[in-house]
């Protein structure tokens, strides 16, 4: 019996296995809009046979979107392509799902292929950035944020609520909150670049804020029995990882006890310095240690390729999902392949019917 391959339920949402495909950006989208790139991606990573397929980070305004070829779901027309992509995640069997995000002085960036930099100041295609401070990420992405007013943080989170209905109208029934990987509500927990002084800065009651407001804002429009998760980087490997992860541990709680069902733990990529201990499922057991100290579902990623070790980091309990990323763009059909190597009892079934039906009966005449 394959715990990878077991169903998992989390509220009212069952998801077929603990297979879970995470946000990866495809930076094809105009003016935030979706297309048939789109369309043809989620379908497919969806009918390969994965439990949960969460769409890509997608922007809650225009200024918040990584690169202009990020999507959005800043107006009610986005929310109408979105639906058919929610529609064709759900036709495969997998649960729809999406990230809503805001990049903060990561946007307004170029394509990773074409630089990954920030888009030059004399260049149309770009726009000013905000953070919790007028402090740059630093190396390629060099441009100075504004710093954001009191009026600037009520309105991006409005944008996160607006995002969120739009969402939910569009058929997603997994909500993720982007509060990771250096962008702004990640900014605002870390120190590497939130230097306020008002309420929203400090210590770790003040830098929590934004993340706590945000949530609970949206935890009134996004309904109860549908899964409300985010995504937070837990520590940095800046040389202070103790002090941030019990931060981190504590701020889980305190997002638990507003209303969070599951953190999908990740790094914090709010400095180029960070000294990242690349390697297969390195974050399992800090994943492990925030769901053991902040009593929540976890899920996590990075470098999670082979399906023994996807098998034991949920057999072991260090999470309840794996989230695996570049290994389904290299072979959507990774479930297929992964439970037929875990000696699951007819894996084809981890495929949608129409598939699943003649991989069987093939497998048995050659078999035979
Ligand atoms: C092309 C690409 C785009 C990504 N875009 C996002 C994103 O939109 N949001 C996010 O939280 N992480 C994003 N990530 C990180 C992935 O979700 C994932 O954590 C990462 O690829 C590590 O998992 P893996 O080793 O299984 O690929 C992206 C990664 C890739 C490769």
């Amino acid at each position: 019996m394959s715990a990878l391959f077991s169903p998992f339920e989390l509220k009212r949402v069952k998801l077929r296995n603990r297979v879970a495909i995470p946000p990866m950006c495809q930076y094809s989208a105009v003016d935030g809009f979706t297309n048939d790139w789109h369309l043809a991606h989620y379908a497919s990573l969806a009918r390969g046979g994965a439990g949960l397929v969460i769409v890509e980070a997608t922007a809650v305004s225009p200024e918040g979107r990584i690169t202009p070829g990020c999507t959005g779901l800043w107006n009610d027309e986005q929310a109408q392509g979105m639906a058919r992509i929610a529609s064709a995640i759900k036709a495969h069997g997998a649960v729809p799902g999406i990230q809503i995000a805001h990049a903060g002085r990561k946007a307004s960036a170029n394509r990773p292929w074409e630089g990954d930099d920030h888009i030059a100041e004399d260049d149309p295609r770009g726009w000013p950035t905000i953070s919790p401070s007028a402090v740059a990420y630093g190396r390629h992405l060099g441009k100075v944020p504004r710093a954001m007013t009191l009026d600037d943080i009520a309105r991006v989170k409005a944008d996160f609520v607006a995002a969120a209905r739009r969402a939910l109208a569009a058929g997603f029934e997994w909500l993720e909150l982007h509060f990771a990987h250096g962008y702004l509500a990640q900014s605002f927990f870390s120190l590497h670049a939130n230097h306020r002084d008002d309420a929203y800065g400090g210590d770790l009651a003040g830098r929590s804020r934004f993340l706590l407001e945000t949530l609970a804002a949206v935890r009134e429009v996004w309904p109860e029995h549908l899964p409300l998760t985010a995504r937070f980087g837990v520590l940095e490997y800046d040389g202070r990882d103790d002090e941030t992860l019990a931060e981190s541990i504590e701020l889980t709680r305190r997002m638990r006890d507003g209303g969070l069902d599951l953190l999908n733990v990740s790094v914090g990529f709010s400095t180029p310095d960070a000294k990242i201990p690349w390697g297969s499922a390195f974050l399992a057991p800090i994943a492990e240690r925030v769901k053991q100290e902040a009593g929540i579902a976890v899920a996590s990623s990075w470098g999670i390729d082979d399906p023994r070790a996807a098998e034991r980091v949920v057999a072991d309990g260090q999470m309840d999902l794996v989230m695996i990323g570049r290994a389904l763009l290299a072979n959507p059909h990774w479930p297929y392949h992964a439970a037929r190597e875990l000696g699951v009892a007819r894996p084809s079934w981890v495929l949608p019917a129409p598939y699943a039906h003649w991989l069987e009966r093939y497998s048995v005449q050659r078999a035979a």
